[in-house]
């Protein structure tokens, strides 16, 4: 055993997984750590159902935003105070599109591209919609290849917004490059980094990104709905003005003011009263990460992630990749095409072996090294390899599309 094999090991008994399931969905759902379940119980039987109201102030749940940002904030490499835990990511980017926006008010472009999440797309569609019953220069969202976006970024640029991991393939954007050029033309940047935050080693201060948005409940196991999270680049945090002005980003939300004043630094992000269950449960699961570091991660997610795609090309050559066969390029996830993807996903999951389907033919499996190991990857490829070998996926039953797939 090795030194990162010894400590994952460990990270692996601090998830509660059933018993025979292999659990290659952790970038969509992270599974459900000891900590947060004991987490959840301590606060309906200690907290909430004992403290009532006054657990805003003797639970921590008052701060519990900048707590669980602030642990956020040291796994993205970005400094205490500048990221706060809360909303989803889809309000997430809609507060930092419009803070884009405004800061460079003479520009009217958002570049994306055509990989990108659809939140993010349909965010900006929104925002455009809005802004231009009123403006007298009409914005536009400008959508190229994810290879085109370095290209396009020009002057008329106002903000650059794009997903670091590409959510069906795993490809990287060479962001350090894009956050580059960008500067120099004078266009603000938003990094989506629901696919990066937990996978990769997100150094966010040293890209000099403006902002940055991402979730919480995939690789870091926050559960189901978890509160999203938000970064402002320190510089910008005094400039920026909050287009959602709610209470809760008041610099003085119990002096009940008439009139609106941000809260000073990050906190002006935040809008309404958080859900303290979902930042609780997050809250622990966040602890799980203690005393490992995102490199370490990193090595562990290429090497499982390498052996697996040498197992499927092994066995299961009908599979496609669909991820760039280089591993700097690669997220942590491993995708392949097959044309019949969702009932192959369907029937694996009645094997034991849990990934998820992407339209229109994307079969997603994710590579999480704190509760995965080469065991679980030569056993997943193998029944993958059976269920392909035997066409366990063509019967009716795993065609039936449920509203999640
Ligand atoms: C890249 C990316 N951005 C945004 C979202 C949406 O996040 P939310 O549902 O928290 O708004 C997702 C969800 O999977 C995602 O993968």
């Amino acid at each position: 055993m090795t030194e990162l094999t010894r400590l994952f090991a460990k990270t692996k008994k601090a998830f509660d997984l059933p018993e025979g399931v292999i659990y290659l969905d952790g970038n969509s759902l992270g599974p459900m750590s000891y900590a947060s379940r004991a987490r959840l119980v301590d606060e309906m039987d200690n907290q909430w159902s004992k403290k009532l109201i006054s657990g805003w102030n003797e639970s921590g749940w008052y701060h519990l935003s900048q707590t669980v940002g602030d642990k956020i904030a040291h796994l993205i490499g970005a400094s205490k105070g500048t990221v706060t835990a809360v909303d989803s990511t889809s309000i997430n980017i809609y507060k930092v599109l419009n803070a884009a926006l405004e800061m460079n008010s003479d520009r009217r472009v958002i570049l994306s591209d055509s990989g990108n999440f659809p939140t993010d797309l349909y965010v900006a569609q929104g925002i455009i919609a809005h802004l231009n019953k009123t403006a007298a220069q009409p914005f536009s969202l400008k959508v190229v290849s994810p290879e085109q976006v370095l290209a396009a970024i020009d002057e008329n640029v106002a903000v650059v917004m794009i997903t670091q991991v590409d959510y069906c393939t795993g490809r990287i954007h060479p962001v350090a490059k894009i956050v580059e050029k960008a500067q120099q033309l004078g266009a603000k940047t938003i990094l989506d980094l629901c696919h990066s935050a937990g996978a990769l080693d997100v150094k966010i201060e040293e890209l000099a990104v403006d902002f940055a948005i991402g979730c919480g409940y995939k690789y870091f196991n926050g559960g189901p709905g978890a509160p999203a999270f938000v970064y402002v680049r320190q510089a910008l945090l005094d400039e920026i003005e909050p287009v959602l002005c709610g209470w809760m980003g008041h610099q003085s939300p119990f002096s009940f003011d008439g009139q609106y004043q941000p809260a000073a630094g990050i906190n002006k992000m935040r809008v309404g009263t958080p859900s303290v269950l979902g930042l609780a449960s997050l809250d622990a699961a966040l602890d799980v990460w203690q005393g490992i570091s995102l490199a370490q991660v990193r090595v562990r997610s290429i090497e499982l992630s390498k052996l697996f795609i040498e197992e499927i090309a092994k066995r299961a050559p009908e599979l496609e990749l669909a991820s760039p066969t280089d591993p700097q390029q690669r997220g942590s996830q491993v995708s392949y095409r097959f044309d019949e993807g969702y009932a192959l996903v369907q029937a694996l999951i009645a094997q034991g072996v849990v990934g998820d389907f992407r339209m229109p033919n994307i079969v997603r499996f994710g590579i999480t090294p704190l509760y995965l190991d080469e065991a679980d990857i030569i056993a997943a490829a193998n029944k993958i390899a059976d269920v392909l070998a035997q066409r366990l996926w063509d019967q009716p039953q795993f065609k039936v599309r449920h509203a999640v797939t």
